[in-house]
């Protein structure tokens, strides 16, 4: 009698469960991966589609499935529309993608907790996890990474009361799926979870997507302080609409991402300089930032000049990659067994975890030897 036939061994799959996931960013990255998986536009932002990245063994794209949560309804294909009509997406890519977009729609569970809901922290907490698990287990997933890209919160009351962001960096934890915060939000950043984050079983990096202004600001600091410049005073104001714009009129949600582009300065030019960095939301403009910096400071002799930098970006098309990317480092780090927190991915944050290095392109060379660490590994 004949052996069977071997089937084919089916290619690993690992889940990205996006928290927020109806938001611009988060529908901008499903969209996205699913246009160059389909070879529809070239994967422009991702770093990890670089050269360095090449043998890493990082999931690829097409690997990838999507779902999250979210306290609001409106479907992805539908939220997909108005960012394709408000310019973000390029248009007719809504309709290119329909499958992935609805595919991700229907992995989506309610967020919260919203006004009324009484239920405890750790049943939120539970709630949230098994979510997770049930994504995982019903797609039979190799893995799975948990993107926080929900709306900015304000700083949490030091009363002990977990924020939204930190339930679900909990959630994370307890059902052993490694946390990416792309946000300024707490997080893991909570003085309950200090311990858990510390000694967390799964790989974990944080805070706050750098994308524009504080992008430019870890490149400009250092170039100021290695040219023995004196930066006198750094001044920054952000204009920006959509949901990001909306929360950031809060000020304290905006107190909590100011914080982030202002420790780039300390950091890199050894002492914080004069002046303040404003957010005003302008609904108009939707979601292309127009972020101005002002830097006064002298030369030789006292000789005093200034350089003025406009950034006018689009802030979903600059953030979508990166989450790619830091769900694909994070998921490869978990499969070699990384764990704890990961300053090795500070080059993506604004406020990133433990000893990372300030400046840009220190980062860069930590996060192509991270990728080095991947590749031996496996
Ligand atoms: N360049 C960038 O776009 C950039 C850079 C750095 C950080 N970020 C951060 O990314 C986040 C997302 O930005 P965006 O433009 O997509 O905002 P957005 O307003 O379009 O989306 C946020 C989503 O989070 C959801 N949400 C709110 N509270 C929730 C909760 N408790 N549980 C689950 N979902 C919840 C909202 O309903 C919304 O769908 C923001 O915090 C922003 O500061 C963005």
């Amino acid at each position: 009698m004949s052996a069977e036939p071997s089937l084919p061994t089916p290619s690993p799959r690992f889940g990205v469960w996006l928290v927020g996931a109806r938001g611009s960013v988060a529908t901008t990255a499903v969209a996205g991966c699913a246009a160059v998986t389909a070879g529809l536009h070239p994967p422009t932002g991702m770093v990890t589609e670089t050269t360095p990245f090449a043998d890493s063994g990082l999931p690829t794209l097409s690997s990838l499935v999507f779902g999250g949560h979210d306290t609001v309804d409106c479907p992805l294909p539908k939220r997909a529309e108005h960012l394709a009509e408000g310019g973000v997406l390029p248009h007719g890519l809504p309709s290119a993608v329909a499958a992935e977009l609805a595919a991700a729609d229907r992995e989506i569970r309610p967020g919260g907790p919203l006004p009324g809901d009484n239920r405890t922290q750790d049943e939120l907490i539970s709630t949230f996890a098994a979510d997770i698990t049930d994504f995982v287990r019903g797609h039979d997933l190799a893995g799975a990474v948990v993107v926080n890209v929900a709306s900015t919160e304000p700083a949490p009351a030091r009363d002990g009361a977990l924020p939204p962001s930190s339930l679900y960096a909990a959630a994370a934890l307890r059902a052993g799926f490694p946390y990416v915060n792309f946000t300024p939000s707490t997080g893991l950043h909570h003085p309950t979870l200090a311990a858990a984050a510390a000694n967390a079983a799964v790989p974990h990096t944080g805070r706050d997507g750098k994308t524009g202004q504080t992008l430019l600001r870890s490149v400009l600091g250092p170039m100021f302080l290695q040219r023995a410049l004196s930066v006198r005073a750094w001044s920054g104001t952000n204009l920006l609409g959509g949901g990001d714009g909306a929360a950031l009129a809060d000020p304290a949600a905006a107190a909590a991402k100011n914080a982030g582009k202002e420790r780039v300065l300390a950091d890199t030019l050894g002492a914080a300089p004069q002046g303040e960095v404003h957010i005003d939301d302008v609904p108009a403009l939707g979601d292309w930032k127009t972020a101005w910096d002002h830097i006064a400071f002298d030369g030789f002799l006292g000789a005093r000049m200034v350089l003025q930098t406009t950034w006018q970006g689009c802030d979903s098309a600059l953030a979508a990659p990166l989450v790619l990317d830091l769900a694909r480092l994070l998921l490869r780090a978990h499969t070699v067994g990384l764990t704890g927190p990961r300053p090795e991915l500070g080059f993506y944050f604004k406020d990133p975890d433990g000893a990372a290095p300030a400046a840009l392109g220190e980062q860069y060379a930590a996060l192509v030897d991270f990728a080095a660490r991947l590749r031996a590994e496996a």
